[in-house]
């Protein structure tokens, strides 16, 4: 059996800068034509010199694949029309962190009323660019994206001419809502369809499984893959892969974020196949992005054949999600 996809995209992907970014880059240019790529480097990307910069590095570290970085800005409160103008061209979109939710998140934003945050969003909702949320509250762990929902409706509600990804969504309240609001869309990662936290905590503590936000509840991941399965337009694949080094993933404070780039087609082949729903996966993979978004990626045929993909134990430094496991899928020629 095979599978030839085209133009597969990656909608939320962490890549890193340096000997990291030297790393998974290439990982990810080999199986996907494009990929929305995170601004939360050290310190953020918060212009547009910043950004022309960084996707040099990236397009270096990725040699001769057709491959395209689709770039986004740290979201900042004080950022203007003016500024936005400006900015437009380098970037898809703008990706909102509340404070130190995550990883090199400590920037972001601390106060969520409408008020601090119109102007910005005003100006954005006007130039079309998409907003893009990490959802979270710093609530309980388990509650934190439930306990966002209604800051997501205010904006929604606010600028109707917005559009506004909830990226990485983890539980059925959030499936709920984004059917409520036209201009609220989705990312779903691997993992999040993958596993519950019973795979993170329920037995032996999996510390490549931990991210945020957390793997929810059996019901959660259910609502996840109804979605996803059926390739709903609501929704597109974002792998949220986030690489971190294996002394910063095995450690007494281990980092979240879970590496999944480079085994991200060959699982999602093999759980929509067991899901009897194969024929749906270019959807969910390419065809929703490039319509919620507007982008016309390069033209790029990757097939997926049902040969075993051996999982390495580890790419450079990190150890991606299923080392070491076979995988029923694999993309020809990897
Ligand atoms: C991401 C990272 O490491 O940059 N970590 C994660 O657990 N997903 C940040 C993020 O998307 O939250
Ligand atoms: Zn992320």
């Amino acid at each position: 059996m095979e599978l030839t996809l085209t133009s597969p995209l990656d909608m939320h992907l962490h890549l890193r800068d340096g000997e990291m970014l030297r790393t998974v880059a290439p990982l990810s240019a080999r199986d996907f034509a494009g990929a929305l790529v995170m601004p939360n480097l050290v310190p953020p990307l918060t212009t547009p010199e910043d950004v022309r910069a960084y996707k040099e590095r990236i397009l270096d570290a990725i040699g001769e694949e057709a491959f395209t970085p689709y770039m986004t800005l740290f979201f900042l409160p004080e950022y203007d029309y003016d500024f936005l103008q400006e900015v437009k061209d380098d970037i898809l979109a703008i990706k909102l962190y509340p404070a130190g939710i995550t990883t090199n998140s400590e920037g972001g934003v601390e106060n969520f009323s409408l008020d601090a945050l119109a102007p910005t969003l005003e100006a954005m909702s006007e130039l079309g660019i998409p907003l893009c949320v990490h959802g979270e509250t710093n609530g309980f762990v388990m509650d934190r994206e439930a306990e966002f929902i209604p800051i997501y409706e205010r904006i929604a509600k606010r600028f109707p001419n917005l559009t506004i990804i909830m990226e990485h969504i983890t539980t059925k309240e959030a499936v709920d809502a984004l059917m409520r609001f036209e201009n609220l869309y989705a990312t779903i990662t691997l993992h999040h369809l993958y596993i519950t936290l019973d795979d993170v905590a329920g037995g032996l503590l999996r510390p490549h499984l931990f991210c945020k936000p957390i793997a929810k509840r059996p019901e959660d991941r259910m609502a996840l893959r109804k979605v996803a399965f059926m390739a709903h337009e609501k929704v597109m694949f974002g792998s949220d892969s986030a690489p971190h080094p294996r002394s910063k993933k095995e450690a007494p404070g281990c980092a979240a974020g879970v590496f999944s780039a480079p085994i991200a087609l060959p699982a999602l082949a093999q759980l929509f196949e067991e899901a009897g729903v194969l024929e749906n996966l270019q959807k969910f993979v390419s065809d929703n992005a490039q319509k919620i978004y507007g982008i016309t990626p390069p033209a790029k045929e990757v097939k997926l054949i049902k040969e075993p993909m051996a999982v390495p134990e580890r790419y450079g430094d990190v150890v991606p999600m299923f080392a070491g496991q076979t995988l029923a899928w694999s993309v020809d020629g990897v």
